[in-house]
């Protein structure tokens, strides 16, 4: 079967023989790793420690970070086709490694000193441990600039108290990026970006999220009473940490379409494999127009969507602005894997019903990508800032 990849390949996207043997990895973990144990790790909400460290060995954990951490030096064309593969079969291992990768390693190397980036950077690539990034609370999600949390300059540290939640690795991760309001008269300006480590005394785990989809990486509330963090690790000037959470934001947000992208493209390809298995009226299934037009529109949008993906990954590699591709991909793909989803639960009938056929999974889990790293409403907000700037 000729993969979309391959079509575009065949358009000259320039995609090199790297970006297909990434393709290829990241393909053959999923299939031979994440794929035996995803139905069993979604119904137990269990987090695939063991997996993490395999895709730190294999290096998905820091794909664009430096090789002087750690990294593998790869460009943000790698990281999406990477992305697509592993959240084809596992968007909760693929979330892990979005958050990682392009919120995370990405923030640290980006505005980190080097300090920082030595002594957090090279253990977050090694999945050693894994990062987590600390933005919403549980009156800030789209609204990000109105900050409950504190972090209240005390010469040499800062005082953290408040709660975040929704936080994707809250308990697994060892190192948190946690933003918080210094100046409130400041607003947005008076907000930083604190690096803090677990097991700080008066950083606790919340509640965990028991969720709809991506069941089995671990979405927690977090709990800062007093915790002192030195000076030297904020992120950046004083004030800068708004700034930090939305930059860092617009490559997350390229991260995630990918795993729309993943997510609508497995279900597409059980669904294809099913419709040529299953007969129905004398036939095979596909050869019943009705699941053919369905496919055919599938098979469009989610070759829409790649080119979107890959457009903001691309104009990212290049240093060009990439804030509204990014969100425009991130808008688009997500609405595609809803809706691709759904189809291939159709296409599926009683047996797209069950667990054991995986895509009532994946339409789960699709539904997160319209939500997470900036919700649809807000894609099109950003986007259409960028109209008239
Ligand atoms: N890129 C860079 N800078 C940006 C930016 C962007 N996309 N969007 C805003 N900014 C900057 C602005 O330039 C401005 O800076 P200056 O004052 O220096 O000019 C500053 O941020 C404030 O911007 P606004 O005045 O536009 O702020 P606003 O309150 O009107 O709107 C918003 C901002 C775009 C709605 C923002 O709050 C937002 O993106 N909200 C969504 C938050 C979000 O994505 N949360 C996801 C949580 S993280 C997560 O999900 C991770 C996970 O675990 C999976």
């Amino acid at each position: 079967m000729a993969t979309a990849m391959l079509e575009l390949q065949g358009l000259n996207f320039n995609l090199t023989e790297e970006h297909l043997a990434v393709q290829e990895a990241a393909r053959d973990f999923a299939q031979s790793e994440l794929l035996p144990g995803v139905i069993e790790r979604d119904n137990e909400q269990k987090f695939p420690i063991e997996l993490i460290r395999r895709m730190g060995e294999l290096g998905f954990l820091g794909m664009m970070a430096s090789p002087d951490y750690g990294g593998g030096g790869m460009d943000t064309v790698s990281y999406v086709i990477a992305m697509e593969e592993l959240s084809k079969v596992d968007a909760s291992a693929s979330v892990i490694v979005s958050v990682n990768n392009s919120l995370v390693c990405y923030g640290l190397e980006a505005y980190g000193t080097e300090e920082q980036k030595q002594k957090y950077l090279t253990r977050l690539t090694s999945g050693e441990t894994v990062g987590a990034f600390c933005l919403s609370e549980p009156e800030a999600g789209s609204d990000a600039t109105s900050q409950q949390t504190t972090a209240e300059d005390k010469g040499d540290y800062y005082l953290l108290n408040g709660t975040k939640n929704w936080i994707t690795n809250g308990n697994s991760s060892g190192i948190c990026l946690v933003i918080a309001q210094t100046d409130r008269e400041k607003k947005h300006k008076g907000i930083n970006c604190l690096i803090v480590e677990k097991g700080t005394p008066g950083f606790v785990v919340g509640k965990k999220e028991d969720k709809m989809g991506i069941r089995a990486s671990d979405t927690h509330s977090l709990l800062f009473t007093d915790v002192k963090v030195p000076k030297e690790d904020r992120i950046g000037e004083d004030g800068f940490g708004f700034k930090f959470a939305m930059s860092t934001l617009n490559g997350g947000r390229i991260g995630i379409a990918a795993q729309a992208l993943g997510i609508a493209a497995g279900a597409y390809e059980l669904a294809l494999k099913y419709s040529q298995e299953r007969r129905a009226f004398g036939k095979q299934i596909f050869d019943h127009q009705a699941i053919q037009f369905k496919l055919a529109e599938m098979a469009t949008k989610i070759e829409a969507a790649r080119l979107l993906v890959y457009k903001a990954a691309r104009l990212k590699d290049e240093r060009k602005d990439y804030v509204q591709a990014a969100a425009m991909a991130k808008l688009f793909a997500s609405d595609v894997a809803m809706w691709a989803t759904t189809e291939a639960v159709q296409i599926h009938g009683g047996y797209g019903y069950v667990k054991e056929f995986h895509v009532e999974r994946l339409m789960r889990d699709a539904k997160i990508t319209q939500i997470y790293e900036g919700t649809s409403e807000i894609q099109k907000l950003v986007i259409a800032r960028e109209l008239i700037r």
